[in-house]
């Protein structure tokens, strides 16, 4: 039984001002939430300020983005060991906002997850098809293509316990959120895949689901088989609103 997991994702936003109302908010309005994971991945200057409000509650943290190399010359790089040192536990990697703006390529994003999981961060490891590849019926084929770097280069070891999130592109920012079976079809086509070459991972990698989640839609998909939980953006901005959807994972 894959236990829920709901990850605030804060992309570019706060301050030390505004960070420490929403984090002294969570811990305390969270404090008896104990049936799901909660996290929430912040931008790099804030992991100090997480580590000092949340070490010692039963919310954990980290960071958007980590480099692919151990340490050395790579100006503006952040390492997996240095996210370490400031307790992070969970890393996102292949966000669409970077490998669309960065040009972050596939195995680029393979090799983050792997020295990731190399330094005991969890992965969240993002795929997701645009609207036109939806429309015009390759969905399934543009997320093949993310996936499938990751289950070639990871063995089925640095696959177990790891995250993936299904975050359609046009449903990012959109407030147009995937239908829940829309949502749980493409979840089963990522396990299924998994499956093919790593039986004994795909039952233990949790799925998360995301894309314009509020308080509103959130129980209805968290609900479905196949979705683990949910990766949320402007929803983990708002105690009250993050707060909802971690209490409608169940
Ligand atoms: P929104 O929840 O703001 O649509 O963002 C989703 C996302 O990109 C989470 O990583």
């Amino acid at each position: 039984m894959r236990r829920k997991l709901v990850v605030g994702n804060w992309k570019m936003n706060g301050s030390l001002a505004q960070n420490k109302r929403l984090l002294d908010s969570l811990a305390q309005g969270l404090r008896d939430v104990s049936h799901v994971d909660i996290a929430v991945c912040v931008p790099y200057p804030y992991l100090f300020q997480a580590q000092a409000v949340l070490a010692g509650t039963s919310i954990a943290w980290g960071a958007q983005n980590v480099a692919s190399h151990d340490n050395g010359a790579y100006t503006g790089e952040v390492s997996a060991a240095m996210l370490k040192e400031f307790g992070a536990s969970y890393v996102i990697v292949g966000h669409s906002e970077r490998h669309g703006a960065y040009g972050e390529s596939a195995a680029n994003i393979a090799e983050k997850f792997a020295i990731a999981k190399g330094y005991g961060l969890t992965p969240i490891f993002c795929v997701g098809e645009t609207l036109q590849e939806r429309e015009s019926g390759v969905m399934e084929y543009a997320i093949a293509n993310q996936l499938d770097p990751i289950l070639s280069v990871s063995g089925g070891a640095l696959l177990d316990q790891a995250v993936i999130a299904y975050e359609p592109v046009w449903a990012i920012g959109t407030n147009k959120t995937a239908t829940p079976e829309q949502a749980r079809a493409a979840h089963s086509f990522i396990r299924e895949r998994i499956a093919a070459l790593h039986p004994g991972a795909a039952e233990s990698v949790r799925i998360l689901y995301g894309g314009s989640v509020n308080s509103r839609n959130a129980a209805q998909l968290l609900s479905m088989s196949d979705i683990d939980g949910g990766l949320i953006g402007r929803g983990s901005l708002d105690a009250d609103d993050f707060e909802s959807i971690c209490r409608a994972a169940c």
